[in-house]
């Protein structure tokens, strides 16, 4: 029987629209392939929902998302908006769409290509197999904590104000999720914190020591958030999985993303205890490049594959598109954020093209 999923479709600002028609045609050419129907349905945010509804995540987009199967978005910012009020800007709207959803997953691969080795700042011999999984937590710490903003003192200068903050149930909850990911994988944790100056490092990392004890088969450590970021270039390989709070994560994750040789290249899944998920590119909506035709679109193809394996359980229509990204880049098609000597420079449409000729041959 034809299994059916509803698919929401948040293609938001710059390059999202680009990369995410890209998307949807892979979906539709595997689709019949593996029996599978989706219904896509496109709602608003970021940036075009502000242009459109003078607010960046409307109630009607959080709705379709939350009677959807998964969310596939795109990239949501532009200069256009950066001088916005806070609660007017694009990413106010993607944090409202984390929160909306409790998302207090991230799962951000690291994983380096073969053929992309040379498109690597890093030397070969560092980043030759290359495969961390950072988990990182999307729902609190200073991201959401309280109080936050800008406020006057007594004498009339202004203080900014933000909060660092994490319950017992919100570190138990991740470090969950990040133990049953690393016993998926090589069975090493890495916790990341900055526990020798903040308490709320000190009570993670506390509270990821007591989960560790449900979980004997999987070898933890801890790191300092500085000394990790030196360690994952110095020798990235060290690590398998990472878990760490919303700050260090965004910023790890993009460290991360760059051993790869392209943030143009990863995925990330967004996931809750229930519910659709979240499945979008690591980079952002690229506003230089944007409406020319240039965007790599096989971070958002990979998101779908992302979308296929945690949030639909079908990792076998997953495996399949990521075995045609490989597949692409081994007869030597690159977008220009991955183009090195030798190889065939080709658009984002064509990227798109020589994938489909690939999933249906
Ligand atoms: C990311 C981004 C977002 C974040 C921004 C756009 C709000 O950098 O997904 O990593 O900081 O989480
Ligand atoms: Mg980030």
């Amino acid at each position: 029987m034809t299994q059916q999923y509803k698919i929401a479709l948040l293609p938001g600002d710059g390059i999202g629209p680009e990369i995410l028609a890209v998307t949807v045609e892979v979906l539709n050419a595997i689709a019949p392939q593996f029996d599978l129907q989706f219904k896509f349905s496109e709602a608003l945010i970021g940036g075009a929902a502000i242009d459109e509804t003078g607010e960046p995540l409307p109630q009607e987009t959080l709705d379709a998302c939350r009677s959807s199967d998964a969310v596939l978005l795109a990239a949501i910012g532009g200069y256009k908006w950066d001088t916005l009020p806070r609660h007017q800007r694009p990413e106010t709207g993607l944090l409202g769409l984390r929160a909306g959803l409790e998302l207090f997953a991230n799962l951000r691969p690291a994983t380096i290509f073969p053929q992309l080795i040379d498109a690597s700042t890093l030397k070969r011999e560092v980043i030759e197999g290359v495969d961390i999984m950072v988990v990182r937590e999307l729902t609190g710490g200073i991201y959401f904590g309280e109080p936050k903003g800008i406020f006057e003192t007594e004498t009339g200068e202004k203080r900014g104000v933000n909060t660092m903050a994490y319950r017992e149930s919100e570190i138990d909850r991740i470090a969950k999720v990040a133990f049953e990911t690393a016993r998926k994988r090589k069975n090493k944790l890495c916790s990341v914190d900055k526990a020798n100056v903040l308490d709320v490092s000190q009570l993670w990392r506390d509270r990821v020591t007591q989960i560790a004890k449900e979980y004997a088969d999987v070898e933890l450590s801890h790191l300092y958030v500085d000394n990790a970021a030196m360690q994952l270039i110095r020798a990235p390989k060290q690590f398998d999985t990472m878990v760490t709070g919303n700050l260090f994560g965004d910023i790890l994750s993009d460290e991360a993303a760059m051993l790869t040789g392209s943030i143009g290249m990863l995925p990330s899944a967004s996931l809750g205890a229930s519910g659709a998920g979240v499945f979008e590119p690591v980079h952002g909506s690229a506003p230089d490049i944007a409406g020319q035709d240039k965007a790599n679109p096989l971070a958002q193809v990979l998101s779908a594959a992302m979308m296929l394996r945690y949030g639909l359980n079908q990792p076998q229509a997953a495996s399949k598109i990521e075995a045609a990204v490989s597949q692409v880049l081994e007869s030597g098609y690159r977008t220009g954020d991955i183009m090195s000597q030798g190889m065939q420079q080709v658009g984002c449409r064509q990227m798109g093209d020589m994938l489909l000729k690939v999933l249906e041959s």
